[in-house]
């Protein structure tokens, strides 16, 4: 068992004095390529990563709900019959959220109360979805204790409704479909319209490569404005052009939106379309020449999202241009923008080289010293014991 599986175990029990019925895990998840495109019924590429949250977990006879974090002090405590969507906040929200999407798919008077305890080792507000490692650990917690019989995609479905509903940030269906259904090694390509994914060997270890993450400590919160904002857009874009969502839309289809798009819509429009043909020309690469084949997609992501949908940061920008001067083979921002964090394609010899030039650049820069690691991509949620 790891540390973390049998800090997870002990956290419970000094917690609730009892010990858990069994401990569940999940991944946050690093996008590859394919951002803001998930919304639009697009392509993303993401993995799973090797940072995990697990969540240990027993039934109880009532139906009180009782959670603790290992980040939070405190118990949070609400009963199954008074779970109420806008009353929710804090981090109990992710959890309670998740409880509450389930409870509706479920015959009334049919769930047992559950204490939670939850602990972590992804990073907080890096852009790497711990929300949707806690929302996708206590779905599948509670898809096994409430024998529910759900399935992955309903179970990414259900974290997703919680974000939405619950946290009140409108986001798509990638990070929870990435830690469900990642898998060592691979990459998960996601069909956002028909919700059809397939795994896609990265071929990392054989190619002598792998990626580094440049989290710029510079927060973000998806429930704020520039995201939402963004989305809107792409409505706005599609409706325009009388599709009803930008999927249906290819890069032939550029010179009619720019005659019928103001100019920032075009742009953001411009973006999406591009974006989902980076995916499939990343997915195309990796299988016909092998992951050193990709940095070029990496980087006209980074420049599209930067110039194009706007949601870059010159710490972002800076990440990504540090790496590709220290030669990465790629670099673009990961995850919804505003902050968060960046990633490069490096090979391996020249990781650590990479990642102290990047913090010489952001010391010179005057920023915050970032948090460079390497990640792996990894298992998707599963139930640990
Ligand atoms: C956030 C959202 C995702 C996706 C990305 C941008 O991570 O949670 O649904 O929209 O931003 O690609």
């Amino acid at each position: 068992m790891t540390e973390l599986l049998r800090q997870g175990t002990e956290y419970f029990t000094g917690e609730f004095g009892v010990a858990p019925d069994g401990l569940w895990s999940a991944p946050g998840r690093v996008n590859v390529i394919g951002e803001h495109t998930d919304y639009n019924d697009g392509f993303a590429f993401p993995i799973a990563i090797d940072k995990r949250t697990t969540v240990a977990a027993r039934a109880r006879e009532d139906r009180m709900l009782r959670v603790a974090s290992s980040a939070f002090p405190g118990v949070v405590e609400t009963s199954l019959d008074g779970l109420d969507p806008d009353s929710l906040n804090g981090w109990a929200a992710y959890p309670l959220g998740v409880a509450w999407a389930m409870s509706r798919t479920a015959p009334a008077g049919a769930l047992t109360g559950v204490d939670l305890a939850l602990s972590s080792d992804v990073p907080a507000g890096a852009g790497l979805s711990s929300s949707a490692a806690v929302e996708c650990a206590v779905a599948l917690a509670l898809n096994d204790l409430w024998q529910l019989g759900l399935s992955r995609q309903e179970l990414a479905r259900i974290g997703q409704l919680a974000e939405n509903r619950v946290v009140g940030a409108p986001t798509g269906i990638m990070d929870q479909s990435a830690s469900l259904l990642g898998e060592p090694d691979h990459g998960i390509l996601l069909d956002c319209q028909s919700l059809k994914t397939e795994s896609v060997a990265l071929g990392f270890a054989a190619a002598g490569v792998g990626l580094l993450v440049i989290d710029t400590r510079t927060s973000h919160s998806h429930a704020d404005g520039g995201y939402a904002s963004r989305r809107r857009s792409c409505e706005d874009g599609a409706r325009t052009m009388g599709v009803g969502s930008l999927r249906a839309l290819g890069t032939e289809d550029l010179p009619r939106a720019a005659t019928l798009l103001d100019g920032q819509t075009f742009r953001r429009v411009r973006h999406v379309i591009t974006e989902n043909q980076r995916v499939l020309d990343t997915v195309a690469a990796l299988r016909t020449a092998g992951p050193t084949a990709i940095g070029p997609f990496l980087n006209e992501s980074h420049v599209s999202m930067r110039d194009d949908f706007e949601i870059s940061t010159p710490e972002l920008d800076l990440a990504v241009s540090s790496a590709q001067e220290l030669g990465a083979l790629g670099a673009r921002m990961t995850g919804g923008g505003f902050g968060g964090a960046a990633i490069a394609l490096v090979r391996n010899g020249d990781a650590s080289r990479v990642a102290e030039g990047i913090a010489r650049d952001f010391s010179r820069a005057g920023f915050t010293a970032p948090h460079v690691f390497p990640v792996s991509a990894s298992a998707g949620a599963r139930r640990e014991q």
